[in-house]
């Protein structure tokens, strides 16, 4: 196939979201099947790869590479970050650089040294860098970090080092894992990495147990467009505050960062609105200070959702009106959806298990108003609450 033919079925095939009706496409191009699956890996590339880097359309990708690469956003907001902390950088140590996500970020800023172990991946990362032209700014280096750190040469190219980024592969042996000691090289290697260099920021999974890190650095939960992204354990003077672990959550784009505190928080009946967290506050536990911030109560206290009589607009928070707070019943459901003119109807559980498939069966709704149907606890109670997108 030559050149600008597969062009042209690459950017077409894009334009297809559901990936079998992208392969249907290309056979009823009459594209081969070994083909097919080069170009679908090739529209992967392009889709995916936009959602994290501007300039995707240049830059090569492995599927594992590009699903572990640190998309612009969070790259940029961290190197905000360490250049905050730090006042300034000579150098930093990206000791586990994939494609290069996180170098071509700090490399726009400082000198960078590169530590990559599989040669598949330098090739392509020596490539992004040059998409970036970034090539006088970075040191590539091939080889396994777990034994350059023993090395005296290697030692020696990181005089005027500041700060040190690890990103271990969270591929264990039976694929994706969230358990830190399975990570490539583990968790644990980060003591070996502190005697290096005291600033180390280091990105884990959002699946991790927070509970237990037990290591001496800030924990800070990072979102990015209302999904999380990451979680990043920060050491040294990139910890906000030396005499205490902080933990800390940030929403991207809009960078807006809060520490947790641990105020009472009341449980009340719900109110005229219903508020939604941002994932990142959700999971680094700061519900309790949202409620404080915004003088919030919540409905159980156990569940994610805060309520208040004021209609309030932040990042922060999703908000709903909240129309009709009722029983799990599916007729009343309907006959509330009905009453109120409310045909077109999202569904959503915290805290009570419910079967979706069977729900968008069997509530319908009627009218032409679009709404929200809430499963969850309110006080001990399984309720519905109605809402409408404020
Ligand atoms: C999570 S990815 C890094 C992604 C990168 N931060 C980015 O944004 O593109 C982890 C990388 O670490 C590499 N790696 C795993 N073990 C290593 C080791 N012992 N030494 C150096 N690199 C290693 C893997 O090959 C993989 O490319």
């Amino acid at each position: 196939m030559n050149h600008d033919n597969r062009e042209r079925l690459i950017a077409e095939a894009s334009k297809i979201r559901d990936i079998n009706k992208r392969r249907k496409y290309l056979e009823a191009q009459r594209v081969s099947d070994e083909d097919i699956d080069g170009i679908l890996d090739d529209v992967h590339y392009k889709t995916k790869g936009r959602d994290k880097f501007p300039r995707a359309s240049k830059m090569k990708f492995t599927r594992d590479g590009l699903a572990m690469a640190t998309g612009k956003a969070v790259a940029e907001y961290r190197t905000w970050k360490i250049r905050s902390q730090l006042g300034s950088v000579r150098k930093a140590l990206d000791a586990c650089a994939g494609i290069g996500g996180d170098t071509i970020a700090m490399a726009l800023r400082w000198p960078v040294v590169a530590v990559e172990i599989d040669p598949e991946m330098i090739e392509v990362f020596r490539h992004n860098i040059e998409v970036y032209g970034l090539q006088n700014k970075v040191e590539v280096v091939q080889g396994d970090i777990t034994k350059l750190v023993n090395d005296e040469g290697f030692k020696s190219s990181l005089s005027e080092l500041d700060v040190i980024f690890f990103d271990p592969s969270r591929r264990g042996e039976r694929g994706r894992t969230v358990k830190t000691e399975e990570y490539t090289p583990p968790l644990s290697f980060v003591e070996e990495l502190l005697k290096i260099c005291p600033n180390l920021c280091v990105k884990i999974s959002p699946g991790t147990d927070l509970d237990r890190i037990r290591y001496n650095c800030d924990i800070e939960v990072i979102s990015n467009r209302g999904e999380v992204k990451e979680v990043i354990l920060w050491f040294g003077k990139l910890k906000l505050d030396q005499e205490k672990k902080t933990a800390l959550a940030t929403k991207l784009p809009e960078k807006v960062t809060m520490e947790r505190t641990t105020p009472e928080i009341e449980v009340t009946q719900v109110k005229k609105y219903l508020f939604e967290p941002d994932p990142a506050y959700i999971k680094g536990r700061l519900i309790d200070t949202l409620a404080q911030q915004y003088e919030l109560t919540q409905i159980h206290s156990k569940i994610a959702y805060l309520t208040g009589d004021e209609l309030l607009r932040t990042p922060l928070l999703k908000t709903y009106e909240v129309l009709r707070v009722t029983g799990t019943e599916q007729d009343e459901i309907n006959a509330i959806l009905g009453e109120l003119e409310i045909g077109r109807v999202d569904f959503k559980a915290r805290g009570m298990s419910v079967d979706m498939r069977k729900i968008h069966e069997k509530i319908q709704g009627r009218g032409r108003r679009r709404g929200l149907v809430v499963f969850t606890m309110v006080g001990k109670n399984n309720a519905a609450i109605i809402c409408r997108y404020a």
